[in-house]
Order: structure tokens, then C-alpha cells, then sequence
């Protein structure tokens, strides 16, 4: 029976007594799972690490900001981050099946990880933030079988790397609790589940930079006011969506004919099931103020009240 510092302290022996003095590179995606991964490994080897963070642009916003800050900035992790936004969203061009947006995002995930990869000399080994139920559950989730899910964790083992898993004995609220014992700030450890391929299945159809920025501020505000009204730890996941339908609206004495935002928000225990949360409409009604005065080309805010199933939690 150890407790969470224990825990720490046998890692960190493995982790050097494995290592030695070799270079390890990390997949960074700026979620919980990677994001541990780094920093005890950082906690144990230093700069030995290499992290790789893969921006594509389809993160949220200020998200790529607050985990340099807290791991590069604060913690000291060694961070390359690739700005890859203009090669994924020319990759995504003209792109609007679900699972052909997925494959593309998974691929050129991986394309620019080796490219990175390479650059480092000499890294024997690669660290992935595979967790007890990614071992458990690989090949038998049923949720893959009607999305193909992309993870960090799917990245080369081809390589020629070794493996290095130290959060493989470990469910995902023991992740968190590591995380903070390692200094990485509640906000970012406690974060709702966000999907691989990011905003990039929750603007429906095909991605065009307008769209994101769409679904990149609402989501914003959303967040914002859903915190604010102290739900956030309540709500399994909570953003929104682009379906990409226009409509008219009345501004003024002028007609509008703008896009709708849907408002999406379940409670759930493990995202297999969930119900839709019953937001109190006048929380309802500050965020759809709020997103339509704020955010150009919105004229409607559409709530979700579908469970799962027979929805899904996204959309795509
Ligand atoms: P669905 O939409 O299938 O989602 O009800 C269940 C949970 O999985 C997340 N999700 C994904 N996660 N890559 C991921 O890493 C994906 O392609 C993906 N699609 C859905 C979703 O956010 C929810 O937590």
C-alpha cells in the first residue's frame, strides 16, 4: 500500500537506473496523461528529456500558452514546440468525412513528431503517458470501433525506442493526483477530457480557419462562464460545436444571416454513457448573450439536449 510520494520516489530510481545517461524524447500534446509523463520524468533525468509539443492548431484557446507556462516556463521541462497549424489545416483543406479528418490529423501528428525526433541525436528512448486502462482497455473499446480515437499514445514504436510508461500502474484520478504533488497547476491537472484531433471534430464538415476561430471563442466563453458559475467540476465536458448551419437574424434595424453555435454539456462517469447537464438557464442565457455580442458571424445559440446514447459526446 504506497502512497503517492512513494510512488514518486521508486519512479524516479527506475527511471534513472533505466536511462542512465541516454536521451529520452516525449510526444507532449498538452493533455493530462503526457503532461505528467514529462514532468516526473523531467523530475528524474533533467534535460535528458526532450519534449516534443505537436501544436495543430486545433487546441483551445490559450491552451498551447498555459502548458509551456506551467511545464516549460515553471517547471523547467525541456519543450520543442512545433507550430504546425498552417500544415495541418492545408493537410485538412476541402476534408469534411469525421474519420477521414481523424486519420489526417492522427498521420501528420506522427509526421511531424519523427521529423522533430530525428533532430535529436542519439534519444534511445520514447516516454508515453500510457495509463492502467489504456492497458486494460486497448483493442477492446467499443467506443473505437464508431470513432477511431487518436492519442499521443498511438505514436512510433517502430523507431527503434524503447519504451518508457511510468504511469502504466496508474488510473487516470491517481494521474491527477501525481500531477499536482508534482507542481503542474489544478486547472491544467483537472482539465475536462479533450479530444486528439481537438476543435477539429467539433466544427462540423470542413475546417476553415473562420470556423475555428467560431468554435475557439464561443468555447472560450463558455468555459469561462461555466467556471465562474462554480460548475466546472460537475460537468464531465462542456464546449461547443460549428453543425455549420446560417440562419437569419435581426441586428438593429439590419438582417443577418450568421452561423449557429451549439452549446454541448454532458455528465458522465467514464464518457462510455452520458446524460446532458441541466444547466440553469440563467447561466444558459449569460453564455448565449455573451457568445453572440462577442463573436462575429453568430446569431443563434442552439442547446443540446440529447443523451448518449443515442448521441455521442462530440459531435463527430
Ligand atoms: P464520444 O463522442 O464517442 O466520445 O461519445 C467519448 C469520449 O471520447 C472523446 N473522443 C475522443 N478522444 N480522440 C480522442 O482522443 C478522438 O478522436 C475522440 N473522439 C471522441 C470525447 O471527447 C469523449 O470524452
Amino acid at each position: 500500500n504506497w502512497t503517492m510520494d512513494d510512488f514518486i520516489d521508486m519512479q524516479i530510481d527506475e527511471i534513472r537506473k533505466e536511462v542512465g545517461d541516454k536521451k529520452v524524447i516525449l510526444g507532449l500534446s498538452g493533455g493530462v496523461d503526457s503532461s505528467v509523463t514529462a514532468v516526473l520524468i523531467h523530475k528524474a533525468i533533467g534535460d535528458q528529456l526532450t519534449c516534443i509539443f505537436v501544436d495543430h492548431g486545433l487546441l483551445r484557446k490559450n491552451e498551447a500558452d498555459q502548458v509551456m507556462d506551467a511545464l516549460s516556463r515553471d517547471l523547467g521541462v525541456n519543450i520543442i514546440k512545433v507550430d504546425a497549424a498552417d500544415r495541418f489545416l492545408g493537410k485538412l483543406e476541402g476534408v469534411t468525412d469525421p474519420e477521414q479528418k481523424r486519420k489526417i490529423i492522427g498521420k501528420e501528428f506522427i509526421e511531424v513528431f519523427n521529423e522533430e525526433a530525428k533532430k535529436i541525436n542519439d534519444a534511445d528512448f520514447l516516454a508515453q503517458g500510457t495509463l492502467y486502462t489504456d492497458v486494460i482497455e486497448s483493442g477492446t473499446d467499443t467506443a473505437q470501433t464508431i470513432k477511431s480515437h487518436h492519442n499521443v499514445g498511438g505514436l512510433p514504436k517502430k523507431l527503434g525506442f524503447k519504451l518508457i510508461e511510468p504511469l502504466r500502474k496508474l488510473f487516470k484520478d491517481e494521474t491527477r493526483e501525481l500531477g499536482e504533488k508534482l507542481g503542474i497547476p489544478h486547472e491544467l491537472v483537472w482539465r475536462q477530457p479533450f479530444p486528439g484531433p481537438g476543435l477539429g471534430i467539433r466544427v462540423i464538415g470542413e475546417i476553415t480557419p473562420e470556423k475555428l476561430e467560431i468554435v475557439r471563442e464561443s468555447d472560450a466563453i463558455l468555459r469561462e462562464e461555466i467556471k465562474k458559475a462554480g460548475l466546472d467540476e460537475e460537468i464531465w465536458q462542456y464546449f461547443t460545436v460549428l453543425p455549420g448551419i446560417r440562419s437569419v437574424g435581426v441586428m438593429g434595424d439590419g438582417r443577418t444571416y450568421d452561423y449557429a453555435v451549439a452549446i454541448r454539456a454532458v455528465t458522465s462517469i467514464d464518457g462510455m454513457t452520458a446524460d446532458f447537464a441541466k444547466i440553469p438557464w440563467d447561466v444558459l442565457q449569460k453564455i448565449s448573450v455573451r457568445i453572440v455580442n462577442e463573436v462575429d458571424h453568430v446569431n443563434r445559440i442552439l442547446y443540446d439536449v440529447t443523451s448518449k446514447p443515442p448521441s455521442t459526446i462530440e459531435y463527430e
